[in-house]
Order: C-alpha cells, then structure tokens, then sequence
C-alpha cells in the first residue's frame, strides 16, 4: 500500500515545535551497542523507519531489543551471527557500519553491497581499505563481502575524503584494537562526535572527534551504556526552510544551534531575522526572500542533506540562485519535481540554477529520495492549490512526526493511504 501527502499550501506556519532526535547519530550508536556485549539504554532515538531497519538488523544478530517511545533498551550480550542479512542491508546504506562494530566483536562480517537512496554511486572503498589498514583480511565471494581478522591492529588511517560512514565504521572496529589508531582526514560533523561520547560512556578511549584528527587507544573491554542522543540537524533545517517558505514565524526547540550555523547565516542574507537561544531558535520571516547561492561541502561546510531542502526554499526567493553540489552528483531530482510545480531550475553537472518565481502551484509528484521527497512538502507548504506528493515512504524513512509537527503550526498536511 503506497501512502501520500495531500498538502494545501499557502498557510503561514506559526507557532513552536520541536526537533526529534537525530537519524545520522542513533544509527552508529545503535550498532555501537554491539560493541560491549552488555544492557544499553539510548534516549531520544526518533521513531522513524531507519532506525526500526537497524534494530531490525541487531534482533538478527540476537540482540534483545525493547522500545518505548524515545527509550530504546539494548541487550548485546548474546550474538550468534556474523552475517548481516541481505534484505536489511538493500534497504539502507548505513548498515554497512554494523560491519566495524561487527568486526571488534566477532573479528567476522559477511555483507552485501548496501542500498539506501539513490543519489550518486555509493561506493564503499574508503570502508574497505580502511579495514585492510587495520589488519582485516576481506574478500568477495559469491557476491557477498567476507572481513576477518585474528587480530584487530591500530594504525594511522588516512582518508582520501572525509566520509562518515568511514570515519564512523574506522571508530567501531578499532575500540579494542591492539595499540592506537589514528585517522586523519576524518569526517568532523556533529554525529562522529556524538558516536565518540557514546563508545567514550561505554569506556573507550577516543579523542579528536570534531576535527579532522581522531586517535583510538584500544581497550579491553567496555560497559554497559546509557546515553542521549542530539537533536537531528537537519530535520532542524527542515522546519526552518519549511517556516521561511510560507513567509512564517517559528519558535524551534530542542535544537543545538551550533549544529546548523550555515543554514542560519544563508537564510539571515536570504531576509530571515534569527534569534538564537542556548537550545532554540526563533525565526522570522520577510514578505519576501532573497537568492542565495550554496556550495556543499564537508561538516562545517553546508551539509548535502540541506541542500535540497534550501533549493525547494529558493525557487520562491527573489532573485536567481546558483546551487554546487559536492558530495552527491545524483541529488537533484527533486528539482525536475518542482519544475511540475511551475520552479525554474536548470542543471548543468553538478550545478543547478534556479530562478525564483512569485509562487508554486499544486502537483501531483513523486518523493525521489528522503531529503529531496521532504523538499517537495516544502514547495507544497508555498504552493497555491492542493498538492498531491506520492512515494512518501521516502520521507518516512528520516523524519519522525513530520506531518503532525508541521500541522501543530497550522499547515493543511494529510496522508492518504491506498
Ligand atoms: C552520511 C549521512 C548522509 C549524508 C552524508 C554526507 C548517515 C547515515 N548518512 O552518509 O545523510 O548525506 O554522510 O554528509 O550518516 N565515498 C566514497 N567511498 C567510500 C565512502 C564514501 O567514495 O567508501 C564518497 C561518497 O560517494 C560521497 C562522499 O564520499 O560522494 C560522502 O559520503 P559519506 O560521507 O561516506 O556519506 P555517508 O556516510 O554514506
């Protein structure tokens, strides 16, 4: 059964909200509890199908799993297997870091390629290489990846590109590895830095999360866990492009400003006034926007993950917009989309240019991916006219409550099953 959003735009969103825990920090820290073999306790983990995957994908492994609401009891202490069951690993791409935390504990992973959203050639060399380095033998059989290892072995570590999952899959299997490991070029978003204080509570011994340097000390063993996990910066952005497009006002909390300064600064020079508390961030916004241009690029250059939902923002904002995408050469979709809906973007490789117009109409379209299928509620937020958005399964993958959220700030949002 295929579900859709039926949005009717032209409501200004106003009021307060919240953001959900964060996809991209519960998914490692999920498989991170495999790691001690022990009882974890994980906080604010959002409801969302990703993570349901990746409890999923433990509950094979013979983990005992119990939910509640945010609350997620783990019990790690009894794995009988080694093999990440290729059905889980099509349907989400970060599965692969299972692998890393698979490996400290077992020294044995077999995998498939993973799945995930189609937005580039995802290729996972960095991972494997970065295994080698550390003393892991892998193979491909019979279409399935096979890395063993008698023993894990610390080692410097240096990244062509600052991947996360990399980063993150380097982190897991060198907790107990023998001696250090260093990884240079790391990744340095938020989520790394939350997967070391995570694996740090545990007892591991890991610094230099944040920068483009982080050191691993193997240790022997680890204990049981409680954490918390952050807010989700880019449902964050979300919410605020979703509020700048209607010309509304919002009041977002449980956020981590910090997180999301380079979505702040372009919608301040795009005419929105931004208050920004310890946890909060109030925005206003003009009768009109204004273009702005975007590059994405590396954490804290602007994340990929907005850059779809900024995009949707700009087809309204006055002016012309000139968008770089870096990290993914598939991620514009969601424009050919919007066209339906009357934007004028055109893309050229990796750049798109988009010409604002005075406002969108209703469509029926189709969500291509999960941030380019949130960038089409957006469009339908500004859109005169009911707007039809199919394949929402996407969308459902990443955000908790969406819907809902967005209709306690008094949008017209529904979703239809068939
Ligand atoms: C993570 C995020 C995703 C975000 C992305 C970039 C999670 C679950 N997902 O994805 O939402 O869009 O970071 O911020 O946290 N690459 C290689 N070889 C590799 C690995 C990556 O060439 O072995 C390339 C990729 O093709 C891509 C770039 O590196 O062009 C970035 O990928 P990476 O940082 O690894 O993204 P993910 O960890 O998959």
């Amino acid at each position: 059964m295929s579900k859709k959003y039926v949005i009717e735009g032209g409501k200004r969103l106003e009021g307060t909200t919240y953001v959900s825990g964060s996809k991209n920090a519960s998914l490692p820290i999920i498989a991170a509890t495999l790691l001690n073999g022990g009882m974890n306790k994980l906080y604010n983990v959002p409801n969302i199908h990703d993570t349901k995957m990746m409890l999923k994908i433990l509950e094979d492994l013979g983990c005992k799993i119990k939910r509640n609401n945010g609350k997620i009891i783990i019990d790690s202490r009894n794995i009988h297997n080694h093999e990440i069951p290729e059905s889980l690993m099509r349907e989400m791409r970060s599965s692969v870091i299972i692998a890393g935390a698979l490996l400290a504990r077992n020294k044995k992973v077999m995998f498939t390629y993973p799945g995930g959203c189609d937005i580039g050639s995802r290729p996972i060399d960095l991972h494997i290489k970065s295994f080698e380095k550390l003393g892991i033998h892998v193979k491909e059989e019979f279409g399935y990846i096979i890395c063993e290892a008698e023993e894990i072995i610390g080692n410097d570590i240096h990244l062509d590109f600052p991947s996360v999952g990399a980063t993150e899959n380097i982190m897991l299997a060198s907790v107990f590895a023998k001696g250090t490991t260093k990884i240079n070029n790391a990744a340095m978003e938020p989520e790394i830095i939350d997967l070391q204080n995570a694996l740090n509570a545990m007892g591991a011994k890991i610094n230099g999360a944040g920068t483009n340097n982080i050191i691993i000390k193997g240790v022997e063993k680890l204990k049981d866990l409680s954490y918390n996990i952050i807010p989700d910066r880019i449902e964050a952005g979300t919410l605020l492009c979703a509020t700048a497009i209607t010309g509304g006002n919002i009041k977002l909390q449980k956020v981590i400003p910090e997180h999301i300064m380079t979505l702040l600064n372009k919608l301040e020079e795009m005419g929105c006034t931004i208050q920004i508390n310890k946890n909060e961030i109030i925005l206003n916004s003009p009768k009109k926007l204004k273009a702005v241009d975007i590059k994405t690029l590396p954490y804290p250059g602007f994340p990929t993950d907005l850059q779809s939902i900024l995009g949707a923002t700009l087809t309204v904002a006055k002016g012309t917009s000139i968008i770089v995408e870096n990290i993914f050469e598939n991620r514009y979709k969601y424009l050919n989309e919007l066209t339906k809906m009357g934007a004028k973007a055109t893309i050229e490789g990796r750049t798109a240019v988009i010409k604002g117009v005075r406002k969108l109409s209703k469509a029926n379209v189709r969500a291509t991916d999960l941030r380019g299928g949130a960038s089409l509620v957006i469009a339908a937020l500004n859109a005169r006219g009911r707007t039809y958005i199919d394949n929402i399964e996407y969308i459902l993958r990443g955000y908790e409550n969406l819907d809902k959220k967005l209709r306690s700030l008094g949008a017209n949002i529904n979703i239809e099953e068939r």
